[in-house]
């Protein structure tokens, strides 16, 4: 049996709340191993990276998810008996019912209805002085993401929801203000769904079928039981909630195009020759680059050794997302944007998991990755040839021991025109 490299710091939990993104990765490099040892929340917890590690962790005999994710995680950003919280049988019952809502023709949909949504902010834009991008964003999402849903929403409270939604998310890193902030916003956003719900099972409220709305009210359990409220409207929630999290990475797209001028011109070039394959490595490098999920965690369900490590059953298991995306044995030069690296990207399942890996049906790997590709490169292609813009002087640091991070300014644009249609 071999000894895991052990972190001395007394409490890796506080290490990660102080550090973030980079907290598993400068251990990884330090003791040069895929996997240390360290202590999360008062008890023992391994962390591993890199392709191997995915590999490891998403192999659903040895780990579970129930137990695995904290109370005030559950509390803010996912809640209660969720997908996310599911094993076995019941894990892969529920997966397929957010997997059938991710069909191309709905995939379609919802790239359509942003696109919509953009087009007509910028209308509103071009007789403002400046606006903040991630603000936008996020209110343009939660307009296509309910319309898709099939939730209905007045336009007088869209700012309120998407301020709900984007705080939950906000909330996932955080202690004090900024983690009550994301509970209030799940309990108000929970009661308003939850009553959403009710209205469409006694046919009050109408839920085109194809929608999340009609699926998470109507589907049925392995015993053939519908959902309890509370846990319909959890789903229906991450339904909506993710889909407005895509403005982070929105954010992120107008910072590289801003950053990295090369990348854009070559993403111009090929899109007025309606080449869209620069366009989808751009998508896919921002994904890889900028930080979104630090890490994951889950429980070893039974005893197992690894490379000679030994596991036993209970312990904490994380995985280092983010260092895994920035690993140097994987990505050449991980911190150059170069969405060109894409052209020979293998496509393995282990190595690009910003949004989890293994498989999207047997595994808890996004649910919403396919969706949110399409939308963000919609975004891209909406930023790069539909406006123009100018980026006034601001602070775009991206602080790395904030999680979830985000440029200081949320990026400011001024003097907006729309280009004239090309049909
Ligand atoms: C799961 C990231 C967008 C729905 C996950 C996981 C991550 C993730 C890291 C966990 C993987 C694991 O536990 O192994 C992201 C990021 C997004 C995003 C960074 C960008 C904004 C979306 C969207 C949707 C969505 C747009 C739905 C429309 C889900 C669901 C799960 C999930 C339902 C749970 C899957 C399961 O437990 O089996 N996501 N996601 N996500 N995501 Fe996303």
């Amino acid at each position: 049996d071999n000894s895991i490299p052990r972190d001395h710091t007394l409490e890796g939990g506080i290490g990660l709340l102080s550090e973030g993104y980079e907290f598993a990765m400068k251990r990884r490099q330090e003791f040069q191993s895929n996997i240390f040892q360290t202590r999360m929340l008062g008890q023992k917890a391994i962390c591993i990276g890199g392709k191997e590690g995915a590999e490891l962790f998403y192999n659903e005999e040895l780990f579970q998810r129930g137990g695995a994710i904290p109370k005030r995680i559950q509390k803010s950003l996912f809640g209660e008996k969720g997908v996310q919280t599911l094993d076995g049988q019941a894990h892969m019952h529920r997966k397929k019912l957010f997997m059938s809502l991710m069909s191309p023709e709905r995939l379609n949909e919802i790239a359509g209805l942003v696109q919509q949504q953009w087009e007509a902010a910028a209308l509103k834009w071009q007789s403002t002085d400046q606006l903040v991008l991630f603000d936008e964003a996020q209110q343009v999402m939660c307009r296509a993401a309910c319309q898709w849903a099939g939730v209905p929403l007045q336009e007088s409270d869209v700012k309120q929801v998407a301020d709900d939604l984007g705080d939950m998310v906000e909330s996932f890193g955080a202690v004090g203000m900024r983690h009550r902030r994301g509970r209030q916003a799940r309990r108000r956003t929970e009661q308003w769904i939850g009553h959403l719900i009710e209205q469409i099972r006694e046919g009050k409220l109408e839920a085109p079928e194809q929608t999340a709305a009609h699926a998470m009210s109507w589907h049925r359990d392995t015993e053939g039981n519908l959902l309890d409220t509370q846990t319909a409207a959890v789903e229906l929630i991450n339904i909506i909630r993710p889909i407005v999290a895509i403005g982070r990475y929105v954010v992120f797209s107008a910072v590289a195009l801003h950053h990295y001028p090369d990348a854009r011109h070559k993403l111009v070039q090929s899109l007025q020759t309606d080449d869209h394959t620069y366009s989808q490595w751009f998508v896919q490098e921002v994904r890889r680059f900028y930080p979104f999920t630090p890490i994951l965690g889950a429980q070893v369900r039974k005893d197992f050794t690894w490379n000679d490590y030994s596991f036993e059953e209970g312990t904490m298991v994380l995985l280092d997302v983010y260092g895994t995306t920035h690993d140097e044995d994987l990505w050449q030069q991980p911190d150059t944007f170069r969405p060109e690296r894409f052209e020979h990207w293998s496509g393995s399942p282990f190595d690009l998991i910003p949004q989890g890996g293994g498989d999207h049906y047997r595994n808890h790997r996004c649910a919403g990755e396919w969706l949110t590709i399409d939308v963000m490169r919609v975004s891209l292609e909406f930023l790069t040839t539909r406006i123009t813009y100018d980026v006034p002087e601001q602070d775009l640091t991206i602080d790395l021991s904030r999680m979830p991070a985000i440029p200081e300014s949320r990026f400011i644009m001024s003097h907006v025109q729309v280009q004239p249609s090309a049909t």
